[in-house]
């Protein structure tokens, strides 16, 4: 098995790093993105298709085209104190966060289709308040849980290295494609029927393995290390395949995948790399920098670490490079 995903000696350090010469060539697009988020006008469909709006999700959102997204990945602030550059985010009262959440989706609700699908990222200290403010507009479908695999160790409390990902809809009528997100996983106790044939699983060149469908505990991802091409110096980057999931199982080719707090710009790297279009909204310009940067890298490197021949691998495997 070839690693994939697992951390490397330092003179790997792939993380993404912006060079005078990228700042330069990206300066138009940075200043295109800047303008969007400035001005106050209604931003078309064929504008917000593909872009990335420098500026406030709150106005930002009120400005987008009624009814054009199939899906929305948000990864909002946490209830915790975290600098983000330009936004900063501080840990609340309960009641508090819940009004915050409660005002974004108001003013991105509107934007989704009858269709559409929804994932509000989160932790346990803020899982119930994203939940109740779910509920009351959308139908709650399912809490995903995945596994960090990093966390602060703490001397008086549990090291905490799991989050949440609520996943709602906005009617009975919606789109999950369970076999776009299969999992392939290595089979430890290989079971034969009566004929000795292999019940379930395969063999292949990476070994014994089944294709199993995805469930809402997911093991199989890690916080983008700085080993891995896709790590910016943002503070809490998800990985690009999660996004990759929920933009696989809850979208199609061609869709709008909206994302009001876009930081480095994982959802509109993966949607880009999955042939989906993206409008992502980002408040802090180094962060815009990075997303654009990665859209540029994404064309170079089509592929998202950990998702391979349609299959999502466990975690440090990954099909043998033939
Ligand atoms: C949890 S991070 C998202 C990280 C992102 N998923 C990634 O993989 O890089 C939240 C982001 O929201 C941005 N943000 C906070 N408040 C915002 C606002 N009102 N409008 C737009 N962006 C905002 C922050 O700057 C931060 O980058």
């Amino acid at each position: 098995m070839e690693s994939s995903d697992e951390p490397a000696p330092p003179s790997r350090n792939r993380g993404l790093s912006l060079r005078p010469e990228d700042r330069e060539r990206l300066g138009s697009a940075l200043e295109a993105a800047r303008r969007l988020g400035a001005s106050e006008a209604p931003i078309p469909l064929e504008e917000a298709a593909d872009a990335i709006i420098l500026g406030d999700a709150f106005a930002a959102l009120t400005r987008l085209p009624p009814a054009s997204a199939d899906l929305l990945v948000a990864d909002p602030p946490y209830n915790m104190d975290k600098d983000f550059g330009a936004a900063r985010g501080r840990r609340m009262a309960e009641g508090e966060y819940e009004e915050y959440t409660r005002s974004w989706l108001d003013a991105a609700l509107p934007l989704l289709k009858a269709d559409a699908s929804v994932y509000v990222c989160c932790d346990w200290r803020c899982s119930s308040a994203v939940q109740r403010v779910l509920s009351g507009s959308l139908v709650v479908r399912n809490r995903i849980t995945w596994e960090r695999e990093k966390g602060r160790a703490s001397a008086r409390n549990w090291k905490n290295s799991h989050e949440d990902i609520w996943f709602a809809t906005v009617s009975e009528d919606y789109r999950f494609d369970g076999d776009a997100v299969r999992q392939r996983r290595r089979v430890r106790a290989p079971y034969r029927d009566g004929d000795g044939r292999p019940k379930d699983w395969g063999e292949g060149p990476d070994g014994r393995y089944r294709d199993t469908a995805a469930s809402n505990l997911w093991t199989d991802l890690t916080v983008p290390f700085w080993s891995m091409s896709e790590n910016t110096s943002h503070p809490t980057q998800k990985p690009e395949k999660l996004a990759a999931k929920l933009i696989l199982a809850s979208s199609r080719p061609g869709d709008l995948v909206l994302d009001p707090f876009l930081g480095s710009g994982t959802t509109a790297v993966a949607a880009r790399k999955l042939g989906r279009r993206f409008v992502g909204i980002e408040i802090d310009a180094e962060h815009c920098l990075a997303a654009l940067r990665r859209l540029e890298l994404a064309e170079e490197e089509p592929r998202i670490q950990g998702y391979e021949e349609g299959l999502f691998w466990e975690r440090n495997s990954g099909p043998r490079r033939r």
